[in-house]
């Protein structure tokens, strides 16, 4: 049982799919692990670090020969999967909806590749979400980035000098990287407010002493699909939202936007208008910049400049925290891996019909089967 795990090849990529905890434990479940040279340099996983853990590091060729299972953060380039054993598992973040096409070879190398990203939001599938381990990693950085965009201090200071006023700072979608900016946020001092479409966020927003701020008596205010993400909401509803929120939005000095619907465009919260109705010197953070973007005028990989306010939108936040992202991620994919791991076996087995495996498998036997990819959701 071979385990590989690939040097990263997207641009920015910093994260790496194992680290030598992870190696460690394979080990122990019996497997070999192959790194391929200088895949966690960027995380701060050394070479060395690995082998002492147990794993073998070599070329990209040789770590792929004869691999099993073959995990990475993104989804390698299939051109660059030559050699693959048809059968072997592809265990990583695949943007099967953003890019179709490339799950579309991997069906034709004859690989079973499994998105981590489809995890289902059930209890025993925590450990495994990486969704949630990356997005609270970039609501914290998202904050932290705004600091140091932002010309003011966050926290009230009163000094000799005079006082200095606690910055105000509006998070727009409460779900696991909002809850994580509105913690980091108060605990930089800055007074906090947030809103969300799920009505169940209140209370949370409450618990973290941050102000809710709500669109109230409108149809559909539950806002709440299946597995606790966000719907698209109704006209009304959304007039109502952005009526409320420009009266917020011009008192704020920072706006951290988070909000995402599962396989969609990311919907616009904030447009050039309400942009231009902030101090000058505010900043706004756009988390959801590379799935289309919650801010009208931010750019992906930018921060620029809008109306006097600057607007980040970095592309993956959690590969600028790439040593603590790692490991999460790392832990995610062990989880997942360990607890299907059949000791008879030797490996791990997803059993027919279990809803892990039918919710992330996209490929198996050169079809694609994930029956949200071919309509049959
Ligand atoms: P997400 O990344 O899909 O979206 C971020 C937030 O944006 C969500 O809270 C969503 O409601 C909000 N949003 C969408 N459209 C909006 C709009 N027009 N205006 C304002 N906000 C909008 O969500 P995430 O972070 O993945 O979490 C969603 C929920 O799933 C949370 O309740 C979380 O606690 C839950 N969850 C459950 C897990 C489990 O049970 N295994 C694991 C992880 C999360």
């Amino acid at each position: 049982m071979k385990i590989a795990a690939l040097r990263e090849t997207a641009p920015g990529e910093r994260r790496v799919a194992v680290t030598p905890e992870t190696t460690r434990k394979f080990v122990g479940l019996g497997a070999s692990v192959a790194v391929e040279q200088g895949a966690g340099a960027a995380a701060s996983v050394t070479d060395d670090a690995l082998v002492q853990a147990g794993a073998t590091v070599a070329d990209r060729a040789s770590v792929l020969a004869g691999a099993d299972i073959v995990l990475g953060v993104q989804g390698p380039d299939p051109d660059s999967l030559a050699g693959i054993q048809p059968g072997a598992w592809i265990v990583a973040g695949l943007n099967p909806f953003g890019d179709r096409a490339r799950v579309d070879r991997y069906a034709a190398l004859g690989v079973e590749a499994l998105a981590m990203e489809l995890m289902p939001r059930i209890t025993r599938a925590q450990s495994m979400d990486i969704l949630s381990s990356q997005s609270n990693l970039s609501g914290y950085k998202a904050v932290l980035d705004a600091a140091a965009e932002y010309g003011r201090a966050f926290p009230m200071m009163m000094t000799a000098a005079g006082t200095v006023s606690a910055a105000r700072l509006f998070v727009m979608g409460v779900g696991v990287a909002g809850l994580q900016a509105i913690a980091t946020a108060r605990r930089l001092g800055a007074q906090v407010s947030a809103t969300d479409v799920r009505a169940a966020t209140k209370e949370q927003i409450l618990s973290l002493g941050a102000k809710p701020i709500f669109v109230e008596a409108v149809q559909g205010i539950e806002g709440e699909g299946s597995g606790g993400y966000a719907t698209e909401m109704s006209d009304e509803y959304k007039a109502a939202q952005a009526e409320l929120v420009s009266a917020h939005i011009a008192k704020q000095d920072i706006v951290i936007t988070t909000a995402l619907i599962p396989g969609r465009p990311a919907p616009r919260l904030i447009t050039d208008a309400q942009v231009a109705s902030m101090k000058p010197g505010s900043v706004i953070v756009d988390l959801a910049v590379e799935q289309g973007g919650n801010v009208e005028g931010a750019v992906a990989g930018e921060v620029v400049e809008r109306h006097g306010v600057k607007i980040i939108g970095h592309r993956n936040m959690p590969s600028r925290l790439a040593a603590d992202a790692s490991a999460l991620f790392a832990r995610n994919l062990f989880n997942f891996l360990s607890a299907f791991w059949d000791k008879d076996a030797g490996r791990p087995v997803l059993p027919d019909g279990d809803e892990i495996g039918e919710a992330i498998r996209l490929t198996r036997g050169g079809q694609v089967v994930n029956p949200r990819l071919t309509g049959t959701a």
